[in-house]
C-alpha cells in the first residue's frame, strides 16, 4: 500500500517536473532542430533548400548573372569620394541603375551621406552600432546583445539618415562572425530579410544559391557557431569565396592571402575575371565583389582593374549589378533573363535631408568627442549601444 502511494507520488512529480522543464525551455526560446531539407515540402517564395540548383529550374543561359558589390563599415566624406568615382551613375545593360550594398557601422558614419546613397538607389544595410572587438564577442553574443547592436541599428539609421526603416533589410555581422542561431532569431524579430555574412568555399563551383533556414543547411561552417535550428523567415545569401592565385579561399577581396601584385592592373583584371567566369560559365550563382573602400583607394591599379570589370559587366546582356536584397527578391520569383530585362526599373521613395551637424558629443564607451552629421534633430547624448537615438 505504501509502495503504491509512493510510486503514484513519484509519477505525479515526474509529470509535473517534465511539464515545468518544457515550459522553461519554451520561454528560454529553445528552437526546434533543423531537419534535412525536403524539396517537396520547401517551396518558393517562402522556403528554399540550401542547394546549388538554379531556382525555377532555369537553364544557366536563361539565368540572370547577379553581381553583388558591397562595402562595409562607416560611411564618411573620404570613402564617399571613391564611391562617387567608381560606383555612381552606372547602369546595367537594361538601362536600370546598377546597385551596391553598404553594410554600415555607426561610429564615424555621416548620416547625410547615407541619405544620399539611399536616394541614389543603393542599399543601406546593418553592420552593428559598435563593431566592437574582439571578434569572439560576436560568436557568443546573446539575443539581447544582438538586438541592441543590430536590431536597434535599423531604427538608428532610419532616424538619423531620414530614410524609411522598412527599406533596411540586410545584415552583415562584424568580422563575418556568426553567432549560431542567435543572429537569425534577432533578424526575425526585426523583420530583417537576409544575412550576408556566411562564406562558403566547398560550394563554390557549382555555387550555392541563397536559401532559407527552415531546414538543415548543407553549407560548411567557416567560423563556428553556425545556425542548426529551424528558423523560418530570414534568408542566407552565401558569400561564395574567391579562389586566390594559389587556390586559397577568400570571402573578402581584400582578405585574400595571396594576391596579384597590387601595382599590376592587368594581373588584377585577370584575377577578377577568372573568379567571375567561374560563376558566369557555371551555374550563375550570385557573384560577389566584397571589399572595404580603403583597399580600392589605397591601390590605384586595383581600382582601375575594378572599374574595367564594372564597365564590362554593365554592358553584358545577362549580367546585372544589383543591391543584394534584389537577389533575394528575384529568388522568391525567379524569372528568366528576357522577362527580367523587360521589367520597369525599380524606384525608391525619395526622402529629404535637413542637414545638421550635431555635437561634439562624448561617447559613453571611450570618453571621446564626436561630431555627427545627421538629417534629423540633434540627440542630447552620443547615440550608442542601448541608447541608439542618443536620448
Ligand atoms: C541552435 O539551436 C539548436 C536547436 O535548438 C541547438 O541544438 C543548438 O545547440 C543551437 N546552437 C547554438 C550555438 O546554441
Ligand atoms: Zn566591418
Amino acid at each position: 500500500m505504501i509502495r503504491i502511494i509512493s510510486e503514484n507520488f513519484v509519477m505525479k512529480w515526474f509529470l509535473l517536473l517534465s511539464f515545468v522543464v518544457a515550459v522553461v525551455a519554451e520561454e528560454a526560446g529553445e528552437l526546434p532542430s533543423a531537419e534535412p531539407c525536403d524539396e517537396e515540402a520547401c517551396k518558393l517564395p517562402e522556403c528554399r533548400c540550401s542547394s546549388t540548383n538554379i531556382p525555377g529550374g532555369l537553364a544557366p543561359r536563361d539565368t540572370p548573372q547577379f553581381v553583388s558589390v558591397t562595402f562595409d563599415d562607416g560611411v564618411n566624406v573620404l570613402n564617399m569620394e571613391t564611391y562617387r568615382d567608381v560606383i555612381f551613375n552606372r547602369r546595367n545593360s537594361n538601362g536600370c541603375s546598377a546597385g551596391t550594398t553598404f553594410y554600415v557601422s555607426h561610429e564615424y558614419t555621416n548620416y547625410q551621406l547615407i541619405n544620399e546613397l539611399y536616394n541614389r538607389g543603393y542599399e543601406i544595410a546593418l553592420h552593428s552600432i559598435s563593431h566592437r572587438v574582439p571578434q569572439s564577442w560576436w560568436a557568443t553574443a546573446s539575443l539581447e546583445e544582438l538586438r541592441q547592436e543590430i536590431g536597434e541599428q535599423k531604427g538608428q539609421i532610419a532616424h538619423f539618415a531620414n530614410i524609411p526603416a522598412n527599406q533596411i533589410k540586410g545584415v552583415r555581422l562584424p568580422f563575418l562572425q556568426l553567432s549560431g542561431n542567435t543572429s537569425f532569431q534577432m533578424m526575425k524579430e526585426f523583420d530583417l530579410v537576409y544575412d550576408h555574412s556566411w562564406p562558403t568555399a566547398s560550394h563554390r563551383d557549382p555555387g550555392l544559391w541563397p536559401y532559407t533556414l527552415h531546414h538543415e543547411s548543407i553549407q560548411e561552417c567557416f567560423m563556428p557557431p553556425c545556425p542548426t535550428a529551424s528558423i523560418p523567415g530570414p534568408w542566407v545569401l552565401p558569400m561564395i569565396t574567391w579562389a586566390d592565385p594559389m587556390g586559397f579561399p577568400c570571402a573578402m577581396v581584400d582578405a585574400c592571402a595571396n594576391f596579384p601584385n597590387r601595382e599590376d592592373e592587368n594581373a588584377w583584371f585577370a584575377f577578377i575575371m577568372q573568379n567571375f567566369e567561374r560563376h558566369y560559365f557555371g551555374n550563375r550563382a550570385p557573384f560577389g565583389f566584397y571589399v572595404h573602400e580603403g583597399y580600392i583607394r589605397g591601390y590605384p591599379a586595383v581600382e582601375r582593374a575594378f572599374v574595367r570589370f564594372l564597365d564590362i559587366i554593365n554592358n553584358v546582356y545577362d549580367v546585372f549589378m544589383v543591391n543584394a536584397v534584389d537577389i533575394i527578391e528575384w529568388m522568391k520569383n525567379p524569372v528568366p533573363v528576357n522577362e527580367y530585362r523587360s521589367r520597369p526599373c525599380k524606384t525608391v521613395p525619395l526622402t529629404m535631408c535637413t542637414a545638421r551637424t550635431c555635437g561634439p558629443l562624448v561617447g559613453p564607451h571611450n570618453e571621446m568627442s564626436y561630431l555627427i552629421p545627421t538629417c534629423n534633430v540633434c540627440p542630447a547624448n552620443y547615440p550608442w549601444v542601448g541608447n541608439p537615438l542618443g536620448r
